[in-house]
């Protein structure tokens, strides 16, 4: 089910793993424009993915991932994860079946409605993906210039995502001044600028060294806990096996196994 909802936002900025929880005088307002809020942000019924040159990639797909849960998707290489992903931000269409993303059909959509559907939708790939000539500031204003938000806004609320991932200092810069870890941190930023229902990220980690993976991920878990649902293939074991969400994992094209608190469940 979907309403018009106020969202609230954690108000502190600084908590790690295994904080205290927040209580309800922690939270403030998000916006004041009441926004769309569903219940199931990400639904597949049935879904098939066969690509041009015969491969079945996806083969009956059913999922359902509910308003701010925390997804991993698991699965061997060439099980179809990132092919999962890629129907659910539209970069690939199925070849049978539906999806909904926030209580809207994917495969029945309005070309006017595609911007505002994209906008729910962060997405954060395994290599950055930032633009080399534009500074640090300019690659995440870039994401709320494209919806065309006014001028002053964009630049507040690009300053207040690069101080959530802790990149302020680094605004002038550009992303080959970056580590990979910093630059990972500031496509998080662009992909939180427009306050997305959903972020779907698709190895996040796979090219970063244990350290500054976990850093990744206490960051995609602040991001979870004010609010924001998280959909991220990985192939980080320890990860996994450490926060115990949801897994959902995929072989051959078809979901294998769907476990709240899972476990990785592979070897590699
Ligand atoms: N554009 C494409 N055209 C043809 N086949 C593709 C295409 N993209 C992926 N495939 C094939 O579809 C299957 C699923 O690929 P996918 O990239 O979804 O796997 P994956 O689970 O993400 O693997 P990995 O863990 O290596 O990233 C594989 O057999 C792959 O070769
Ligand atoms: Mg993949």
């Amino acid at each position: 089910m979907c309403r018009m909802v106020k969202s609230y936002v954690y108000k502190q900025r600084d908590f790690g793993l295994g904080s205290k929880i927040p209580k309800q005088r922690d939270f403030e307002l998000r916006s004041k424009i009441p926004i769309l809020g569903c219940d199931i942000v990400i639904e597949m019924q049935d879904v098939w993915k066969t690509y041009s040159n015969g491969t079945h990639a996806l083969r009956g797909i059913n999922v359902k991932v509910d308003s701010n849960e925390f997804v991993y998707v698991v699965g061997p290489s060439g099980a179809g994860k990132s092919t999962f992903m890629k129907l659910m931000y539209r970069e690939e269409r199925p070849t049978k079946g539906q999806i909904f993303v926030n209580g809207f059909n994917l495969e029945k959509l309005k070309q006017r409605k595609i911007p505002f559907v994209r906008r729910n939708i962060g997405v954060i790939f395994q290599d950055y993906r930032l633009l080399p000539k534009l500074n640090i500031f300019e690659n995440v204003a870039f994401a709320m210039e494209v919806i065309e938000a006014p001028k002053k806004q964009i630049k507040k609320r690009t300053m207040e995502v690069l101080e959530l991932v802790k990149l302020k200092d680094k605004a002038n810069s550009l992303p080959s001044q970056l580590s990979g870890g910093e630059q990972q941190r500031v496509a998080i930023a662009r992909a939180i600028i427009n306050n997305p229902a959903v972020i779907i990220a698709d190895e996040p980690t796979g090219n970063l060294d244990p350290e500054t993976s976990w850093g990744i991920m206490k960051l995609m878990e602040e991001i979870n806990f004010r609010g924001t649902t998280i959909v991220m293939a990985t192939h980080n074991k320890e990860i996994v096996n450490t926060m115990r969400k949801r897994v959902i994992a995929i072989e051959h094209g078809l979901i294998a196994r769907d476990q709240a608190r899972g476990e990785y469940g592979y070897e590699d």
